[in-house]
């Protein structure tokens, strides 16, 4: 039906004679001459219809927006001064010589003048994805996926696809359950990820596996979490973590340099503990350069109970954040990021402006002055480098609490005060710890497959929550991009973690015994990563969510307002399933 793509044509076609397809993006009459953009999903053209013409000019004359269009015409350079550089066809523009609507659109329920709301966004998606912005997306990240897969095979990894109607994969989540019909009663789960079946690929000898592939997850969502969603996965055989990390580094870097011409150049590595205690995250955004420092050794005998109470408990923290040039925040802000941090459990944000940091005491401002002797300020000052003009901002509590509240502030400061510095900022997070407990439960950082470091599992069962990981994050810009480990390939050490997660004998046997069993022949040290194809495409792309580059995403409360799924099922169905749904009636 056509011999280019609108966005195709450029000053090379002038004097052809070219037939397109596309939409009307745009149409309007100058003083009896017909102008028309017309789209299609490589880009814009602009039509000229002379009224000399006359069929083909009423034909013109008749269209609006979105209509479909085939149209045919000659290809000519624009009268100079018309040129606009700003379009990919902007020195061209086509006389229209015959037109044909192949179907008309009714007024469109999308203004694309102005913001529309998501919901209607997401229901007429099919329309939101005609604009540039979305489909340019959506290129890119096809793009991203052939760039990636390229670099993969080349590097003698296999596509293998995994099942999707499964047994539950524990990555932290619920599952998505899906009843069997002839296993009455019983239900699949589709996979979290990939996991355990890639594992027990390297176990049947394919050495290097990717996939990119479909994960589920019924978890709380928001703005880079989807109920679907895509990973790049990632397992190899006989590699330790260095080995996987370079592949993947690699992987990154070469498909930054390919599609944004950027280079990451080496990711630098922290420790957990270091990323915790530095800035108050496992995945720091290492573009914003506050710090949390801490002081509680400062503060141990001050008489202000706030500050010497953590300071002397061995779970509490007492931090401090340095922010240059904030002591021109005014109470008003001051009190609004109390408040803030109120959020994250804190229970107040004391604060100490630095007006004249050569003039001892009276060069400092601060409610909790009057509790601090002067060797004490000094030595906050000291520790937190603090300058003249700048503002500290404290928290005291217990670790946790500290971290996630000064964590979270770091951010907000970073956006408000504008002080994000270099645009790329990858690194890896290590060493994390195996388990974190509560509950008065042991519960792995990752997921019950990843090795401990270094540790026989007598040594993991006499001390688990020293134990440390190996298992490592691959973070971008504050953004978790991926992660991975080192997975257990012994029998022994995989019964251990799961009897300290307080998985039962019989239950790690009903759960997980395939994969005890396939333990038991042979299985080779394993190690891989998969990163979230979606995060990472929003990064690349700039965008806000990751629902803006999938083609058709579900809203925060998982539902499909295109499709409207989820739905009822028919009585019929679920009868065959012997399922009977129960909803709570509601009461007045
Ligand atoms: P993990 O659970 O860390 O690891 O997931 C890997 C990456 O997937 C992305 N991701 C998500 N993206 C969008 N929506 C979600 N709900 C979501 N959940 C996770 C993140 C994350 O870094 N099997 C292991 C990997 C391994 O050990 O090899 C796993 O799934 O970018
Ligand atoms: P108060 O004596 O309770 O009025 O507190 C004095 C200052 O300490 C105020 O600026 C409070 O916001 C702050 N503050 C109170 N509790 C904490 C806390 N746990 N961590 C940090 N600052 C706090």
């Amino acid at each position: 039906m056509r011999t280019d793509y609108c966005g195709n044509i450029n000053s090379s076609y002038i004097g052809q004679t070219v037939t397109l397809c596309g939409w009307v993006n745009r149409s309007r009459d100058l003083g009896g001459v017909i102008f028309l953009d017309l789209r299609d999903r490589e880009g814009v053209v602009q039509v000229v219809f002379d009224p000399d013409l006359v069929e083909v000019f009423n034909t013109a004359n008749s269209l609006r927006n979105e209509f479909c269009v085939q149209l045919s015409g000659e290809v000519r350079a624009r009268p100079s001064g018309q040129v606009n550089k700003d379009m990919s066809t902007g020195e061209i523009e086509m006389l229209g010589k015959s037109l044909t609507i192949l179907n008309k659109a009714a007024p469109l329920p999308l203004d694309w003048n102005q913001e529309n709301s998501e919901e209607q966004r997401l229901k007429y998606r099919y329309l939101d994805l005609r604009r540039p912005l979305m489909s340019d997306r959506l290129k890119f990240r096809a793009k991203v996926t052939s760039t990636v897969r390229s670099y993969l095979e080349n590097d003698g990894f296999l596509d293998i696809e995994t099942p999707i109607l499964t047994k539950a994969t524990p990555e932290g989540a619920r599952d998505y359950l899906v009843p069997s019909r002839t296993h009455k009663g019983q239900f699949f789960a589709l996979p979290q990820s990939p996991q355990l079946f890639k594992q027990l690929l390297m176990m049947s000898g394919m050495d290097k596996y990717y996939q990119i592939v479909k994960c589920f997850r019924d978890e709380d969502l928001r703005a880079d979490r989807q109920p679907e969603f895509t990973q790049i996965d990632i397992e190899t055989t006989f590699l330790d973590a260095g080995g996987v990390m370079a592949i993947t580094e690699g992987l990154i870097r070469n498909l930054f340099q390919k599609m944004l011409s950027v280079d990451l150049g080496d990711f630098p590595s922290m420790t957990y503990a270091d990323a915790m205690r530095r800035y108050g995250s496992d995945k720091p955004d290492l573009r914003n350069p506050l710090e949390l420092t801490d002081i509680a050794d400062l503060l141990k005998d001050v008489e202000f109970k706030v500050f010497s109470g953590p300071a002397n408990d061995a779970k509490g923290r007492v931090a401090v954040i340095r922010v240059p040039g904030g002591a021109k925040l005014s109470r008003k802000q001051i009190d609004d990021y109390g408040k803030f941090v109120g959020i994250y459990g804190a229970k107040g944000l004391a604060w100490m402006k630095v007006n004249d940091i050569d003039a001892g005491m009276e060069g400092l401002q601060s409610p909790i002055l009057k509790f601090l002797t002067e060797d004490v300020a000094k030595g906050i000052l000291e520790r937190s480098g603090a300058q003249s003009g700048d503002i500290l901002l404290f928290g005291a509590d217990n670790n946790t609490v500290v971290t996630e509240a000064l964590g979270a502030l770091r951010l907000k400061l970073g956006e408000d005060l504008d002080l994000l510095e270099g645009k790329w900022k990858p690194l890896w997070v290590v060493d994390f710890p195996m388990f974190e407990e509560f509950d008065g439960q042991f519960h792995a950082l990752h997921h019950p497959f990843t090795a401990p470091r270094d540790m026989t599992p007598d040594e993991l069962a006499a001390n688990p929550a020293g134990a440390l990981s190996n298992a490592y994050d691959m973070v971008l810009n504050g953004c978790e991009l991926g992660g991975g480990s080192v997975r257990i390939h012994q029998q022994d050490m995989q019964a251990k973690v799961f009897s300290l997660l307080g998985i039962s004998d019989e239950e790690a046997e009903v759960k997980f015994g395939f994969l005890l069993e396939a333990l038991k022949f042979g299985a080779p040290p394993h190690a891989g990563l998969a990163f979230g194809l979606d995060r990472l495409v929003m990064l690349m792309t700039g965008a806000t969510s990751i629902r803006d580059v999938m083609a058709f995403p579900k809203t925060n409360t998982a539902a499909c307002p295109l499709t409207n799924a989820p739905g009822e099922a028919n009585p019929e169905q679920l009868k065959e399933l012997s399922i009977q749904t129960v909803i709570e009636k509601k009461t007045d």
